[in-house]
């Protein structure tokens, strides 16, 4: 790379920095990131690139042992360095295998090394100490990636046609499983909470919908059936962390809150988090065999879930939905990647593989979220977009 390249590159990081400084926004922070990053990537060579990123599983292998071995609740309460030794101690292992392990995340600032085989916390050791951040890099280490590595063999065998079938996606493929992937983890408890906690997690460090979303115009202007009507209705809730979410930014909207997911979701929602003690109603439903029992809410609430099916799974989720809605009155919202169209960001990318690994879905772009909308009785009303990041709340109604 020329010098007057790296010249350009570094005058841009300068001026996003200046602009995230005077107006320090999500997108300003986003935009500072990534003009550091283009000039840290010119500044690389091209085979180290391609050497760092074929070895990167091992940066998440090295997460996932550190999380074993306790590394990271220990480091993270340290106020001066902790010794090789002391860490090795916890499990106990071998020094020597630890001092490996922790080379790595030395590397990619899991901790700090200010003397030889001494350790403090970064802020990443104190992520790590998080139940969703742990959830995050067990769930994509231990069911993800074994699906990711037979992709290509997988891709293979299904002709390189692109994924939709959520019986057979690489997931199932590489776990030899012939149920979607959600029923497979509703069968393997310990999965289905590290999974649970991803989704949880996959808010963490992201405003909430009902932050940026105009809620009181949009929903409650507009909400009168008072506090037994159904006002809110959480499709594929999970553990319902987004309800609550809603309850505690609007403690005195008026009428329901539903959370409705497959029944063994809903049996760990029940023990995870207070629902009831917030108000928070929980359904049992199964969106591809039953039709919608909550007639009329007023919002049905969709969070990562169209991403996760093909358009013809998709239609058969509104086809349930349909005849639950009142016209003029319910509104539907889904919130997801918004893909755009073009140079989407690589968080926007890799999330659009995982759930093709899990269950052949896909991200959308706006004119894919159209038609499948329009093709399954619904109009959009609204794309609504938020600073810095690609997901998105796509409003729509009855056609
Ligand atoms: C990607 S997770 C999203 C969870 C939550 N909405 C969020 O964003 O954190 C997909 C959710 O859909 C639920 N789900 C999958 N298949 C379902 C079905 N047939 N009926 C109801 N819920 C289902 C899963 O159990 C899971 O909680």
């Amino acid at each position: 790379m020329d010098t007057n390249t790296i010249q350009k590159f570094l005058i841009g990081v300068q001026t996003s920095l200046d602009a995230y400084q005077s107006d320090p926004t999500e997108t300003s922070r986003v935009e500072a990131q990534e003009k550091a990053l283009e000039l840290a990537r010119a500044l690389e060579k091209p085979r180290d690139a391609i050497l760092k990123i074929a070895y990167s599983p091992t940066i998440v292998m090295a997460i996932k042992v550190a999380h074993d071995l306790q590394v990271f609740p220990t480091l993270a309460k340290a106020t001066s360095p902790v010794s090789l030794n002391e860490l090795a101690a916890l499990k106990p292992a071998d020094p020597l295998l630890v001092e490996r392990i922790m080379r790595l995340l030395v590397a990619h600032s899991f901790s700090e090394e200010p003397e030889p085989c001494e350790y403090l916390p970064t802020a990443l050791t104190k992520e790590m100490t998080q139940r969703t951040s742990i959830g995050v890099v067990e769930s994509l280490f231990l069911e993800f990636l074994p699906g990711i590595q037979k992709v290509p063999e997988y891709l293979q065998v299904i002709g390189y046609k692109n994924p939709e079938d959520p019986f057979f996606a690489p997931l199932q493929y590489a776990h030899n499983v012939k149920k979607d992937g959600f029923l497979w983890l509703c069968e393997n408890p310990a999965a289905l909470t590290r999974f649970n906690a991803f989704m949880e997690g996959q808010r963490a460090d992201r405003p909430h919908w009902a932050d940026w979303f105009p809620v009181p115009d949009q929903i409650l202007a507009g909400a009168h059936k008072g506090s037994d009507g159904p006002l809110l209705v959480d499709i594929g809730g999970g553990r319902g962390h987004d309800l609550l979410g809603f309850k505690q930014r609007f403690p005195d909207a008026p009428g329901r809150l539903v959370l409705e997911d497959l029944p063994a979701v809903i049996e760990e929602a029940r023990s995870a988090l207070d629902l009831k003690g917030n108000g928070i109603d929980m359904v049992p439903y199964d969106f591809f065999a039953q039709q919608q029992p909550i007639q009329g809410a007023r919002v049905y609430y969709f969070r990562n879930i169209f991403h996760d099916w093909s358009d013809d799974k998709a239609r058969l989720i509104l086809k349930n939905l349909i005849p639950a809605m009142e016209r003029g009155y319910s509104k539907v919202l889904l919130e997801d990647y918004i893909i755009p169209d073009k140079n989407a960001r690589a968080l926007e990318g890799m999330t659009d593989i995982a759930v093709m690994v899990f269950c052949s879905g896909l991200e959308r772009t706006r004119q894919r979220f159209t038609n499948l909308l329009e093709s399954g009785g619904l109009k959009v009303t609204k794309f609504w977009t938020r600073e810095a990041n690609g997901q998105g709340i796509i409003e729509a109604e009855l056609a």
